[in-house]
């Protein structure tokens, strides 16, 4: 069994281009266990791509990225387990019913199966899909596969958790259910790394964000410090005029 680390995600100067465009142009940035990361940007900012490199879908051209101060490119494997992801088009197998799609993930990353049970009923009393857990997921609405995804993103206890714009069309009671299972994320010492358009929500959750635009990170640190810095009340406000040149 391999020594548990200290959790931390470090890139540094990380560029990713797609042929001309510069999707992602020399990111760095720094986080630890505990922390909730707002990662925020117009359209096209470079968010998603960012994610994706992270996540070790994307090879890029320059830079690197730690998990664990591990460096991700010589240890995939090992990076991709202690980490889960959620994309931003939630793919679900159709003809599967939920517990078979976690069941199906749990087992990818090696879980074993009473493990993988424990967890499935687990997550479906907390995100509350008991009732749909046995029906194929052709049949659930957006609310209901994304809640599946989420949780097959925390199925294997991950340690960083790759969340890309989770809310988009989560009903009020879903979108709570998200939240309160993210702040616990920090809790237990792990880090959430969430790219989102609803700046409510990263108000409210994150301790730390990042401002993405034209694939430049034009801020990293606490909403408090942004706030002082630019004068402004809220982070609406604040985004709109960091990000105004885009116009
Ligand atoms: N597969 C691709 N091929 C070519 N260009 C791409 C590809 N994916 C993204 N891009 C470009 O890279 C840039 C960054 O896109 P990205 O999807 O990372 O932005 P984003 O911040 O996630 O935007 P959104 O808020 O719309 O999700 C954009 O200019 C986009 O057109
Ligand atoms: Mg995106």
């Amino acid at each position: 069994m391999e020594e548990k680390r200290k959790t931390s995600l470090k890139i540094e100067n990380l560029t990713k281009t797609y042929g001309k465009t510069t999707a992602v142009n020399d990111l760095s940035l720094d986080l630890k266990g505990g922390d909730i990361f707002g990662f925020i940007g117009p359209n096209g900012a470079g968010k998603t791509t960012t994610i994706k490199c992270i996540a070790g879908l994307l090879n890029f051209e320059k830079g690197g990225i730690q998990i664990n101060e591990r460096d991700s490119a010589l240890y995939p494997d090992i990076s991709k387990k202690r980490m889960g992801y959620v994309p931003d088009s939630p793919f679900l197998y159709d003809k599967l019913t939920g517990r078979e799609f976690l069941y199906f993930v749990g087992r990818i990353y090696g879980m074993k199966e009473s493990d993988v049970e424990r967890e499935i009923d687990f997550y479906s009393k907390i995100m509350e899909f008991s009732d749909y857990m046995d029906s194929r997921t052709e049949e659930y609405s957006h609310g209901m596969k994304q809640r599946i995804v989420i949780a097959s993103a925390f199925i294997h206890n991950p340690d960083i958790l790759l969340v890309d714009e989770p809310m988009v069309g989560l009903d009020p009671k879903s979108g709570k259910i998200v939240k309160d299972l993210f702040v616990n994320v920090a809790r237990e010492d792990r880090i959430l790394f969430v790219s989102t358009h609803t700046l409510s929500l990263a108000e409210e959750m994150c301790n730390k964000i990042g401002i993405m635009d034209k694939g430049n990170l034009v801020y990293f640190g606490s909403i408090g410090d942004l706030k002082d810095k630019i004068k402004k009340n809220n982070l609406e406000e604040i985004f709109l005029e960091i990000t105004k040149s885009n116009d």
